[in-house]
């Protein structure tokens, strides 16, 4: 028998083609019986920044080089002491079932920080670790909401927060965030979202896809409508999983340090981002109670019992070791570094426009004007309307940016579509090496004013969606 033996290689490096440019064959599609998803499953969006792997894996079978601008994951190893704690920890034998919540020295750990960058008391038995942080944001709306009650979100914000509304029978209602605004709110705008059924309330700063980041001042106007408009029982959910990576001097602030919010506001973070660590899938919500934290915790029995231990004490580790700081300032130097640079040159770019983002490493310019010299805006009206349904300029331009000119980036409807129409923006992410994002720069240059090829493009009309 043949084994395939899965190594680090095979999982970063595309497999060898025997033939390059062979086109390869796409699996194909089972007839299903009918009735054999539950109408729920058909209610889940997705992460577009994973499905578009395979396109990418395509193009590089066919010997391109693909520019990776559309991975949310920075482009680090994971620090060396980190490493060396979780393989001590393996060899200790910590392989086994744990608390369900997360192990304690984690959630120690966790609530002192939480407490002291926040500037408020936190217990362990108010922590719950789970496998990212992005699990949290469906466990959130699934327990706090109704079918009928209402999610307010972020938009352009973090897809699954979109993603889990229709799925739970939660209504969706989208804060639209402004590029006049910096991608960022006041209390006003969010005020008149603010209903008898709204449940939960979502922030995310520093924001994916646009970097934006609050300042004190702000939260503390949000703070004041909520604590105005929104009972007790609502709450709010401040993603804050990008809290390290910051530029120019910014801080990072959370809703929870103004007054009275701490008793609504659950805080959730994870070593993802800060510690370059997507792999380890440990991310962790402080909860305003010791119950919620046990139905949290009941639901991580549930669904996968725990989280591998010995991650947990690297997190452990990551979290409280000095030389962790040491490895936060290098990646943000080499993100600021690539940003200023990237934006620099997207706005020497005629129909882009790019505002400096304060934090995290994407990038969300507005390419508005591209898509009406290219045409993109032309082409979309003339789809057919369910393709229409599927699309926008933006993304149109994103498919012929990846397809014609191979840089992968993600269009604004990946971070919620509703409401997104007549918005002409994409998200660019920055972890990828300098030089590969100088090249990037030059081809979206290119792209930028290759009308006919976008004309041809959509004419073959070949990946359109
Ligand atoms: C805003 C936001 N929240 C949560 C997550 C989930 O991160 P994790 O990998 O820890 O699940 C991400 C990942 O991209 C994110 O951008």
């Amino acid at each position: 028998m043949n084994a395939t033996l899965i190594t680090s290689d095979t999982l970063t490096k595309p497999a060898p083609s025997p033939d390059k440019f062979a086109p390869i064959a796409r699996p194909k599609k089972a007839k299903l019986p009918d009735r054999l998803f539950s109408d729920r499953t058909y209610l889940i969006g997705s992460e577009n920044a994973f499905r578009i792997g395979p396109q990418i894996r395509e193009l590089e079978l066919q010997g391109h080089k693909v520019i990776k601008c559309n991975l949310g994951e920075p482009d680090f190893p994971l620090a060396r002491h980190i490493a060396d704690e979780i393989k001590r920890q393996i060899d200790l034998d910590l392989t086994h079932y744990c608390d369900p919540q997360g192990i304690l020295p984690l959630r120690e750990a966790i609530a002192r920080i939480v407490a002291r960058t926040r500037k408020i008391d936190i217990s362990p038995e108010r922590v719950v670790v789970f496998p990212g942080g992005k699990p949290p944001i469906g466990l959130t709306q699934q327990t706090y909401c109704n079918p009928g009650d209402e999610v307010i979100y972020p938009s352009p914000g973090f897809p699954i927060y979109e993603s889990f509304t229709g799925y739970v029978g939660a209504k969706p209602v989208p804060l639209h965030l402004r590029e006049e605004a910096e991608f960022s709110f006041s209390g006003r705008d969010l005020a008149p979202l603010i209903s008898d059924r709204t449940r939960v309330i979502i922030l995310n700063f520093p924001s994916n896809p646009t970097g934006g980041v609050a300042t004190r001042e702000q939260l503390a106007d949000i703070a004041d409508v909520i604590r105005e408009k929104a009972p007790p029982q609502v709450r709010i959910y401040s993603d804050e999983i990008y809290e390290d990576i910051l530029f120019d001097g910014n801080h990072h602030h959370s809703i929870a340090s103004v007054p009275g919010m701490a008793e609504r506001t659950i805080i959730v973070g994870g070593v993802s981002k800060s510690f370059a660590w997507t792999g380890g899938r440990v991310g962790w919500a402080v909860f305003p109670t010791t119950e919620e934290a046990a139905v949290f915790k009941n639901l991580n029995i549930n669904y996968f019992s725990c989280i591998p231990a010995y991650n947990q004490m690297g997190a452990a580790v990551a979290l409280e070791s000095p030389l962790s700081a040491v490895e936060i300032a290098r990646m943000c130097d080499a993100f600021r570094e690539r940003r200023d640079m990237m934006v620099a040159g997207l706005n020497a770019i005629p129909g882009i426009r790019c505002r400096k983002p304060g934090g995290a490493f994407y990038l969300f310019p507005n390419i508005g004007g591209m898509c009406e010299k290219l045409g993109a805006i032309e082409a979309y009206k003339k789809l057919p309307v369910l393709d229409r349904d599927r699309s926008s300029p933006a993304t149109l331009v994103q498919m012929f940016l990846l397809w014609r000119h191979q840089v992968a980036t993600m269009d604004r409807r990946s971070f919620g579509s509703i409401g997104s129409e007549g918005q002409h923006y994409l998200r660019l992410s920055i972890a990828t090496a300098l030089d590969d994002l100088k090249i990037g720069l030059e081809r979206i240059r290119s792209a930028a004013s290759d009308v006919d090829g976008f004309q041809q493009f959509i004419q073959e009309g070949k990946h359109l969606c």
